[in-house]
């Protein structure tokens, strides 16, 4: 399967931002037939629709940071899953760490969330992840199953759903587990995904996030069972990201 390489602006990013899209776009053209992924940028949701034009026939694909569990109505402020696809996404994240830390999200808001992405369309890129206690502890794969089995709705499919596996404690840190950690994780996930939904969970793309840069994206984006990656820091600045895209493409 063809990995995917997703880039999370999170709170960042105004208009004059676009021209980093521009420049991926350019650099993915140059790329050519030897792109060996697909590629998402999750802008904030104010610069979708005017990253859809600017990304219209090109290589990159747009999604959403969340959405609401909603479809519409009395929410102020909140975004719904058919604004987002309406501006040009196809996919959203739902479920991030920085969600359920700060906005206190539960497992059971996250998988009502990846229902409403459904509903409208979209691919919903699931996340999950240890803190560094649990990590320290030993719990690591306890946590991220409970998290799997709360978060994923039983409907999931890899037409509709990606999971992201990242440890909190390597976000934005420049910390990463060992290569072996994350296989022996990501084999957990598969594992996991398997017992809950049969062939479906077998073939649903697993991403690796946390600290992925352009020095170590090779490395894990080779390992077992790690479909792409989640890339917040580095999918700022066009040039680092396509050198992810590039460690991935082998070029
Ligand atoms: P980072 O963020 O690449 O800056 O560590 C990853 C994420 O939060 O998705």
């Amino acid at each position: 399967m063809r990995p995917l390489v997703a880039g999370n602006w999170k709170m960042n990013g105004l208009s004059a931002s676009l021209a980093e899209l521009g420049s991926l776009q350019d650099g993915l053209a140059v790329l050519g037939l030897r792109l060996g992924s697909d590629v998402l940028v999750c802008p904030p949701a104010t610069l979708i629709a005017q990253a859809a034009w600017k990304v219209a026939g090109g290589a990159v694909a747009l999604g959403g940071q969340d959405c609401h569990a909603k479809d519409s109505g009395a929410h102020t402020g909140d975004i719904s899953a058919q604004m987002l696809k309406d501006s040009g996404a196809s996919f959203v994240i739902v479920g991030h760490s920085e969600r359920r830390q700060h906005h206190g999200e539960s497992d059971g808001e996250v998988a009502a969330k990846a229902q409403a992405a459904w509903r409208a369309g979209l691919k919903a890129i699931i996340c999950i992840g240890e803190t560094q206690a649990p990590r320290y502890a030993g719990d690591a794969n306890q946590i991220c199953g409970k998290q799997l089995d709360g978060s994923v709705p039983g409907g999931a499919t890899p037409a509709n759903t990606v999971i992201a596996y990242e440890p909190v404690w390597a976000i934005g840190t420049g910390k990463t587990p060992t290569s072996a950690d994350i296989t022996a994780m990501h084999a957990h996930i598969r594992a996991c995904l398997v017992r809950r939904l049969g062939k479906g969970g077998r073939e649903m793309p697993i991403l690796y996030g946390g600290s992925v840069k352009p020095d170590n994206a090779g490395e894990i984006l080779n390992l077992p069972e790690v479909g792409g990656a989640l890339v917040g820091g580095a999918s700022l600045k066009a040039s680092d990201f396509l050198s992810i895209i590039r460690a991935i493409s082998g070029s």
